[in-house]
């Protein structure tokens, strides 16, 4: 089982989804809503998630289409070759197991014929006794006092997805504090560094290649920052590192006892399940840090196993496509109702975009069509109040996916029956909008009639732009790492359709070298 090498658009689903399009693309969402029992088709659900995608231009038409395409690109087989691993990640001649990390069934995961599976126990098994070492106050920093401070120094996936998580899980936090560490901006380690004392701080370097130009020189900044007050062997017990350069490791002086493993099978903006995570099982503790692994697997089970018309990664990454190909929509906003999850717009970005940003399909040629959405987005409701506008009534396309929560952490119920409000008040205005004759009533009846014909054209709302709302029940580690694992799974979703490599990223190389050639110079 490989990769199929298919141009979408040479596909007879394709051509049909073209004819499709021409036919309703003007359709409206207000008009489909019409449609008895629509909510109900057009909704999935995962336990304690619920994803209504009942607002999009869509009918039973399209999703037929949709799944058609996915059938003919071999979807299925491509999800069994990476669950099996293979190396999927052709390019760079490497298998994609980040599903293994938090995989519970003993079936063993071959990876040039060997089972991966104990080695992922083991370092389960590290991160466990590290973390309730640190955690407990057993770990003692040089001067015998306990730790109470950790800095993770990382950059890109080293960083974004352990950052979004301990921030969004703020609410089961433990009494350590987690910083990160991630711009070659010397001002960023600065501040960091400036409020914290080196007898209870704990450093997590964590770097895939432990070459990483931002990474390396955080670190050496902080090892000297530290030897100003202590010694060189005092460094193991406030330094640990993670990575799959145990050299590197060695001659930056980290003990070898304190090296938690990476391994190639992992892409790096995939990685906080694997000990990447670290400072996510320090600052929550290992069992919640476990909860997230085995929410990520509830997703990993549902699909591998699922039909993709019941499919929750396939069915959003399948409208992405619809609205990026056929409706040329540049741009998806990710919205979520909860300011804990402030920080999984930029995680996002960088899932998504290095991993679908390619030009280059599977063959070697330049793609004919487009691949890689932009994503961006903020939480509700502050975005109401800053680009929601544009998105209302300005002239772009942009389908938005609104997260919520049926309960708060909490149990400000009255605040959050508000922000309940208008996570479902938005997406309303969105695909329904606002008639020329509502607002003409609503003129009239405010009594401003004489307002009616220079205001009317402003006040209406077009509607029909689209959304999908994934509604969980709480925000929980569990239903966290479901959240993530969804999106990873559109994202390769959406690359083995646009036949594009998804696991590499040469793109972000040329700007690494330029920038050492002129550091040279
Ligand atoms: O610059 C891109 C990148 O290679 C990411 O893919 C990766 O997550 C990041 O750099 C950090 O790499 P490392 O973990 O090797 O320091």
């Amino acid at each position: 089982m490989a990769l199929q090498n298919i141009n979408p658009t040479s596909t007879i689903a394709w051509k049909k989804l073209e004819d499709h399009f021409n036919e309703i693309h003007k359709i409206n969402i207000k008009d489909l809503a019409k449609e008895e029992n629509r909510k109900e088709k057009f909704s999935l659900e995962l336990n304690d998630l619920f994803v209504d995608f009942s607002k999009n231009r869509i009918t039973d038409k399209t999703i037929s289409l949709l799944v058609d395409l996915a059938k003919e690109v071999g979807l299925k087989e491509a999800i069994e070759s990476q669950f099996l691993g293979e190396k999927i990640n052709v390019t760079e001649g490497r298998a994609v197991m980040h599903t293994a990390l938090r995989s519970n069934s003993d079936e063993p995961v071959l990876v040039e014929g060997k089972n991966i599976k104990p080695q992922i126990q083991s370092a389960l098994r590290k991160i466990r006794s590290f973390s309730n070492k640190v955690i407990s106050g057993k770990w003692k920093g040089y001067t015998g006092k306990s730790i109470t401070d950790i800095v993770n120094i990382g950059i890109g996936g080293s960083d974004l997805g352990p950052d979004m998580i301990v921030e969004s899980l703020k609410f089961y936090k433990n009494q350590l504090n987690t910083h990160f560490v991630s711009n070659i901006d010397g001002d960023h380690v600065s501040e960091i560094i400036k409020n914290l004392n080196p007898e209870t701080t704990l450093f997590v370097i964590v770097s895939k290649t432990f070459t990483t130009q931002e990474t390396i020189s955080n670190a050496e900044t902080i090892k000297n920052w530290f030897l100003k007050s202590a010694t060189i062997f005092d460094i193991p017990k406030h330094f640990v590192a993670v990575s799959t350069n145990l050299v590197a490791i060695d001659n930056f002086g980290i003990n070898k006892s304190n090296v938690f493993p990476m391994w190639d099978w992992v892409g790096g903006r995939f990685s906080l399940w694997s000990a990447v995570g670290l400072s996510i099982s320090l600052s929550v503790g290992f069992n919640n840090y476990r909860a997230l692994l085995d929410g990520a697997e509830e997703m990993d089970l549902h699909f591998r196993n699922e039909e993709f018309d019941q499919n929750i990664p396939v069915i959003l990454a399948l409208l992405s496509i619809w609205y990026n190909n056929f409706y040329g929509a540049e741009t998806e906003a990710v919205l979520p109702y909860s300011q804990y999850l402030k920080k999984i717009p930029d995680y996002l970005q960088q899932a998504i975009m290095e991993s679908n940003g390619k030009g280059v399909d599977r063959n070697g040629n330049k793609v004919n069509y487009q691949t890689g959405t932009i994503v961006w987005g903020s939480t509700g409701t502050n975005m109401q109040h800053a680009f929601m506008q544009l998105v209302h009534q300005g002239t772009k396309l942009i389908p938005a996916d609104f997260i919520g929560y049926k309960e708060s952490l909490y149990g400000l119920t009255d605040h959050h029956k508000k922000l309940m409000a208008n996570y479902y008040g938005q997406m309303d205005a969105l695909a329904f909008g606002k008639s020329k004759e509502e607002v003409h009533l609503e003129l009239k009846v405010s009594g401003n009639e004489d307002k009616i014909a220079t205001l009317l054209p402003f006040k209406v709302f077009e509607g029909n732009r689209p959304s999908n709302a994934i509604l969980f029940d709480k925000l929980t580690p569990n239903s966290l790492g479901k959240l993530v694992a969804l999106y990873e799974h559109k994202i390769y979703t959406q690359g083995v359709l646009w036949n594009i490599y998804s696991y590499d990223q040469f793109g972000v190389e040329l700007g690494k070298e330029l920038a050492k050639k002129l550091l040279n110079q």
